[in-house]
């Protein structure tokens, strides 16, 4: 998809997830608008279908600094393109919102999610989402929101830093890693910069490669309890899936296992019908499938783009359609 990208952010798998997304003009929603890359390539491929007409795509933030960058690039499309502040948590309220400000159906015909952090948000030191660079530990997306990494890491009892970082990162050392960040900010004060969590890291850790996951694992996990990031994704799923219309599409890249694992299940209580218990025989089902899979397996992205931009290796998109589209 060429000309979407931007020094701020390339979209990942963006020919693909917007080939699936798009049919049909109506309200598309970009629940992670980030830098606008997906955003605009769906509204290029809406024009070049024919398709702009009647068509409005709303796109949700919770970071300044995105709805800033996405203004610009959306600014051709200034008539279909609605840039809002949100969390996408709160999708149907703000969807149901703007639609109405419209006079449109809050029915979507697509809805596309990228989840995670853009490059631009991992790039400035600042944001403190990066263990690469040395900085403030903060890992808000809305610079609003109260509590930052430094809050949780300088408040949070031992077994539950043990635990964010087990549960959110998987982390076979999360343990250690949480004494070693308690012993650290009993004698040296309250941590306040990626290199001082990076060493707590390395005071237990060792090797590299062992090093470099840990660290990896480690940002992740708090990035996640810092954004309470399953929390929010567990609910727009499941109001993204109402706001659909019938035939209409939910796309989601994730980056992560945790991510996918509740995508992967989400999606397969949609597509599949409830039967009741075995040996019933029912002759239709208590619950009939609301979706059918677009992706049977999630879409991976390819060599090219991977060496082009490696953020993609870890991207995955799984695609539901909504029943009762027709054919
Ligand atoms: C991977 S980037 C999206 C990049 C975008 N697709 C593009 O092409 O530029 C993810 C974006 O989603 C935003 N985001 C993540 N979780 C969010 C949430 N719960 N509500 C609103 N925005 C969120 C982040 O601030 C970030 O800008």
């Amino acid at each position: 998809m060429g000309g979407t990208g931007s020094s701020y952010h390339e979209p990942v798998l963006a020919t693909e997830s917007v080939a699936m997304l798009v049919r049909g003009s109506g309200l598309y929603l970009d629940g992670t608008l980030g830098g606008g890359g997906h955003s605009l390539a769906i509204l290029c491929e809406l024009e070049r279908s024919g398709l702009l007409e009647g068509s409005l795509l709303l796109g949700i933030d919770q970071d300044d600094e995105a709805l800033q960058e996405a203004g610009v690039r959306l600014a051709d499309y200034r008539e279909h393109a609605v840039a809002i502040k949100g969390n996408f948590r709160n999708i149907a309220a703000l969807t149901q919102r703007e639609a109405a400000s419209r006079g449109m159906e809050p029915k979507a015909a697509g809805i596309l999610l990228d989840l995670g952090v853009s490059s631009h948000q991992l790039d400035v030191p600042v944001r403190g989402f990066s263990y690469m660079q040395p900085g403030p530990l903060d890992m808000r997306m809305d610079s609003g929101m109260e509590d930052t990494a430094a809050d949780i890491l300088n408040s949070a009892p031992e077994a539950e830093l043990a635990s964010i970082f087990f549960r959110y990162g998987e982390e076979p050392r999360s343990r250690a890693i949480a004494r070693a960040v308690v012993a650290r900010r009993v004698e040296g004060g309250p941590l306040q910069t990626t290199d001082e969590l990076a060493d707590a890291v390395r005071s237990v850790v060792f090797g590299r490669e062992r090093v470099m996951k840990a660290l990896s694992r480690v940002f992740q996990a708090l990035r996640i309890a810092v954004n309470r990031e399953l929390e929010v994704l567990e609910r727009v799923l499941a109001d993204g899936a109402e706001l659909l219309r019938p035939g209409g599409r939910m796309a989601v890249i994730s980056y992560h296992s945790l991510e996918d694992r509740m995508v992967k299940r989400f999606f397969s209580s949609l597509t599949t019908a409830d039967w009741g218990p075995k040996g019933v025989g029912l002759r239709e089902p208590l619950r009939p499938a609301a979706a059918i899979a677009v992706t049977k397996k999630p879409v991976r992205a390819g060599a090219e783009e991977v060496a082009r931009n490696p953020r993609a290796r870890s991207a995955k998109l799984r695609v539901i359609e909504t029943m009762g589209g027709g054919k």
